[in-house]
C-alpha cells in the first residue's frame, strides 16, 4: 500500500521545503495544493478519508503549511472537522515550519536547563511576535515558564502575548522593546533568552547579556547573519559562552530537520495522529533524549 501525503497549503505555491521534507520522511508520493482554504479544503478530505479501508487509511496522510500559522490552523481545524468515527487520516500542522523549529529550540534547551526541566524559568522571547516566536512561548508556558515576548511595537507585543495568554491559561507578558537598550532592559532577571526575530535581524549585543549573571541559557533561532544575539555562533548546539549555554540555528537545525521527518514518518504509523505544537515538542524531546 503506497504511503500518500496530501500537502495542504495556505499559500498560492505549496512550499517545496515542506514536499522535499515529506519525501525524506517516508511519504511514497506527495501532492501539494496551493491556496486551500477551510471553505475548498472538506472536498479534498473527503477524498483522503474515504477511499482506503480501515486497515489501509493509514497509509494516506495530511500535512497542513504555508506562511500563516492563523490560516494553517483554521485549516487544520476545517480538516479535523471533516473526520467522523473512524474516517480519518492522521494530520501535521507545521506552518511556517514554526512547531518543529520552537519545538527543537526547545527540547535542547529543555535537556540543558540546570534544573533539568523548563518549569520555574523565567524566559525572555525577543521579536517573539513571529510564528515561531509565538509557539515557542506558547510552549514554554505551558511548560511552566513564566514568559516575556518583545517586539519593536508595544501595543503588537501586549496584544500578541494578550492572545497567548488566552490559549496558554497562564499570564505571558508583551512588551515593547524597540531597540538593543530596551531589549537589554528586557532579559534583566532572565534565566533564559531566545531570540526569533526576522532573519539578519540583530536584537542583542553580546555585551548586554554575557555579564548578566541570572542568564543560564540563550539560543539564536536566525540563520542569517547577522545574528540576532550578538556572541552565539550559528553551529552552537550547547557551547558555553561567558558561562552559559548556548545555541545557534544550525545547532538546533538539525533536530529541527529530523524532527519534520519523524513527525512524517509518525502520520503513517496510525491514522488517528494530530501533530500540533504539544505533539511535536513532545516528539522533539523524546528525540533529545535517545541522542
Ligand atoms: N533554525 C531553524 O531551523 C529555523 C527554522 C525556521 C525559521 N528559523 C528562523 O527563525 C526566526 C523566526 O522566524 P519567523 O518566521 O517567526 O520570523 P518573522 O515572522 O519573519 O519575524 C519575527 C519577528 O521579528 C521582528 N522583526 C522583523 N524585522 C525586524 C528588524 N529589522 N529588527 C528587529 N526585529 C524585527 C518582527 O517583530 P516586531 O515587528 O513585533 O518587532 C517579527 O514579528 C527567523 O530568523 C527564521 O529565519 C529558523
Amino acid at each position: 500500500m503506497k504511503k500518500l501525503l496530501y500537502q495542504f497549503d495556505t499559500d498560492p505555491h505549496p512550499a517545496v521545503f515542506d514536499n522535499v521534507l515529506a519525501y525524506d520522511g517516508g511519504a511514497d508520493h506527495v501532492t501539494a495544493y496551493g491556496g486551500v482554504t477551510p471553505q475548498t479544503v472538506g472536498g479534498l478530505v473527503e477524498g483522503a478519508i474515504f477511499t482506503r479501508a480501515p486497515r489501509d487509511k493509514k497509509s494516506t496522510a495530511i500535512f497542513v503549511g504555508g506562511s500563516s500559522m492563523p490560516e494553517g490552523e483554521a485549516l487544520l481545524s476545517a480538516v479535523r472537522a471533516k473526520f467522523f468515527a473512524g474516517f480519518r487520516v492522521s494530520v501535521m500542522l507545521d506552518s511556517n515550519g514554526a512547531n518543529t523549529t520552537a519545538a527543537a529550540a526547545l527540547a535542547w534547551l529543555a535537556h540543558h536547563a540546570p534544573a533539568g526541566t523548563l518549569r520555574g524559568m523565567r524566559a525572555v522571547v525577543l521579536a517573539g511576535t513571529g510564528p515561531v516566536g509565538q509557539r515557542a512561548a506558547l510552549l514554554l508556558a505551558r511548560e511552566g515558564a513564566s514568559v516575556m515576548i518583545t517586539g519593536r511595537q508595544a501595543d503588537r507585543a501586549g496584544a500578541i502575548a494578550r492572545a497567548l495568554s488566552e490559549r496558554a491559561g497562564v499570564a505571558i507578558e508583551g512588551r515593547g522593546a524597540a531597540d538593543m537598550s530596551t531589549r537589554a532592559q528586557a532579559i534583566q532577571g532572565a534565566n533564559l533568552v531566545l531570540a526569533t526575530g526576522a532573519a539578519a535581524s540583530p536584537l542583542l549585543a553580546e555585551a548586554d547579556w554575557s555579564r548578566q549573571d541570572s542568564l543560564q541559557m540563550l539560543c539564536d533561532a536566525s540563520p542569517t547573519p547577522p545574528a540576532g544575539i550578538e556572541g552565539i555562533g550559528v553551529m552552537d548546539r550547547g557551547a558555553q559562552h561567558h558561562g552559559k549555554v548556548c545555541f545557534g540555528a544550525i545547532g538546533f537545525g538539525a533536530l529541527k530537520l529530523a524532527l519534520h521527518r519523524r513527525c512524517v514518518a509518525r502520520l503513517f504509523e496510525q491514522n488517528d495522529l494530530v501533530l500540533d505544537a504539544d505533539e511535536i515538542f513532545a516528539m522533539a524531546r523524546q528525540m533529545v533524549a535517545l541522542g
